[in-house]
Order: C-alpha cells, then sequence, then structure tokens
C-alpha cells in the first residue's frame, strides 16, 4: 500500500474555500478521496468545488457554512454524504484572526467571535463526526487546524492563542474518549502561512521581516506545505497517532 493512501476515503474540510483549506481540500482530491468542503458563501462554496473536482477528476460537494451558526454546523457534518454513506475525516480548519492587541484592550466581542469560530465550531463539528461513527462502529481521523500558539504564546494574540492552545487540550481529551472507537484526532500547528488571513504583515515590510527574521527556515509556508502532513494524519499510515500536536512551523516553536 502507498504511504499516506486516502484514495475513497470521504473527507469533509470545514473552511475549505481558500488558503490552508483550499491546498487541503484540492490534495485530498488529488490523491482520490471525496471531498465535501465549506465556505459561508453558498455560490463560492459550489465554486469552489466544482474547480477542485474539475481539476482532479474527483467528486467534490460544495456547502454554505457560517460555522458561527451552530445547527447550521450540526446539519452540514451531519449531511456530508460520501458515496460510502459515512464520513472518514473530518478536518476543521475554519480560523479568524482579527485582532492584534493587548490583552487589556480586546473587546469582549472580538473574544466571542474569536472562540466562537476558532474553538467552539471545532467542538461541534466533532462532536456530530464522531456521533455519526460511533454507533456504526466506524473509525475516523479528525485534524484540527491550530497554530503555532497552540504551543506557545504570542504577546496581542490573546484570544487567538486561547482558541488555538484550546483546540489542542480539546483534541487530547477527545483522543482519549473516542480511542475506543477507533477514532482518533490530532492537532497541526502551522507557523507563519501565506494567506489572507496575514496579508497585513506580508504587505508590512518591518513586520514581515521580523517574522521570517523569528523563524529559524527564514520564510512563510505555502498552504500547500501544511496539506501534507494533514493527509497523513488523515490516513491509516498514522494508525498509532492520536492526540499529538505537531508543529509545521519552520522551526518556530523549538527556540
Ligand atoms: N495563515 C497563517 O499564517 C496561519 C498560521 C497558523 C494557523 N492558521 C490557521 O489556519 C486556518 C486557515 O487559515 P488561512 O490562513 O488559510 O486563512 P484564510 O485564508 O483567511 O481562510 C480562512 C478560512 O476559514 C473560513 N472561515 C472563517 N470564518 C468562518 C466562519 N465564521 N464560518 C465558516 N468558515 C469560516 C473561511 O471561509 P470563507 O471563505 O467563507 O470566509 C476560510 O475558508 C485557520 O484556522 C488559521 O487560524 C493560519
Amino acid at each position: 500500500m502507498n504511504i499516506a493512501n486516502v484514495q475513497g476515503k470521504g473527507v469533509l474540510v470545514v473552511g475549505g474555500s481558500r488558503g490552508i483549506g483550499r491546498a487541503i481540500a484540492e490534495r485530498f482530491a488529488e490523491l482520490g478521496a471525496e471531498v465535501g468542503l465549506t465556505a459561508r458563501d453558498a455560490s463560492r462554496a459550489s465554486e469552489v468545488a466544482s474547480s477542485v473536482a474539475e481539476t482532479h477528476g474527483q467528486p467534490v460537494s460544495g456547502y454554505a457554512l457560517d460555522v458561527t451558526d451552530r445547527d447550521q454546523i450540526r446539519e452540514v457534518v451531519q449531511g456530508f454524504e460520501p458515496g460510502s454513506g459515512v464520513p472518514d475525516v473530518l478536518i476543521y480548519n475554519a480560523g479568524i484572526s482579527p485582532v492584534y492587541a493587548s490583552a487589556e484592550k480586546v473587546d469582549e466581542g472580538d473574544w466571542d467571535a474569536i472562540i466562537a469560530t476558532n474553538l467552539t465550531g471545532a467542538f461541534l463539528a466533532a462532536q456530530t463526526f464522531a456521533r455519526r461513527l460511533i454507533p456504526e462502529n466506524k473509525p475516523g481521523s479528525i485534524v484540527f487546524i491550530g497554530s503555532i500558539n497552540s504551543v506557545v504564546g504570542d504577546p496581542r494574540l490573546v484570544a487567538y492563542t486561547a482558541s488555538k492552545a484550546g483546540l489542542a487540550g480539546m483534541a487530547k481529551t477527545m483522543a482519549l474518549d473516542w480511542a475506543r472507537h477507533g477514532i482518533r484526532v490530532n492537532t497541526i500547528a502551522p507557523g507563519y502561512v501565506t494567506t489572507d488571513l496575514t496579508s497585513g504583515l506580508q504587505q508590512n515590510e518591518g513586520l514581515r521581516r521580523s517574522i521570517t527574521d523569528r523563524t529559524p527556515l527564514n520564510r512563510m509556508a505555502k498552504p500547500a506545505e501544511i496539506a501534507d502532513l494533514v493527509v497523513f494524519l488523515a490516513s491509516d499510515s498514522s494508525s498509532f497517532i492520536t492526540g499529538a500536536v505537531y508543529p509545521v512551523d519552520g522551526g518556530w516553536t523549538t527556540g
């Protein structure tokens, strides 16, 4: 068997419309998985799904989903029906980081929005996914896209850090709760990646330099550089790995 074989697996990527999530959806489709992906805007979801399907010759379905709407999360995770009936893999990638301010200045509304999108949405998606698999005795894999802030703090990112460290902690407990059901739960902790989320700092020469200088590999990552580890953790090649947190950060958290 090829390493990291995901051919025929049903994979739902929550937040698969652009950036890291889109790169993940593309990689799974390229490797023969049956992908479902979400975007907040319905036409964007079907447009991206059609484009990924056409590029890779695989069935891809698009779903409209705002993860701050709890009922909608349950409906979409419940509704994703790959050919095999029950999905094999859930990737929770949706995330925001709209505030860059010292903790004493952070507004409660911003705190709530970040926790709702980055953490509560992940809890509800993973819980709904597990509730589908457990009665069917079906094994599965959940991968959360965390951040270096799942592992270390950074100034002026208090809510984002709380959400991403929370994600890694939640994954460990889910890994323990669901190990007996064959559902593995892992977190990937990317460093700085060139996406819309970081467009502000990419355009600010001083900020960008401070990030690359602090990264041992001396650059930011491309979205595709996150995707292969996601595929590995989704596949049976990682069958003895659960509850782990993997930095993909050019060495950021080693120093
Ligand atoms: N870029 C980095 O440097 C970096 C580093 C570490 C971790 N990460 C994490 O990686 C993940 C992806 O980030 P990215 O850099 O690819 O960001 P991005 O390009 O801004 O994409 C964000 C994704 O999250 C989705 N999303 C945001 N709010 C949502 C909501 N309320 N409901 C549903 N979906 C929502 C977006 O969907 P729409 O298209 O519908 O808006 C989009 O698919 C995030 O969790 C982020 O925290 C990023």
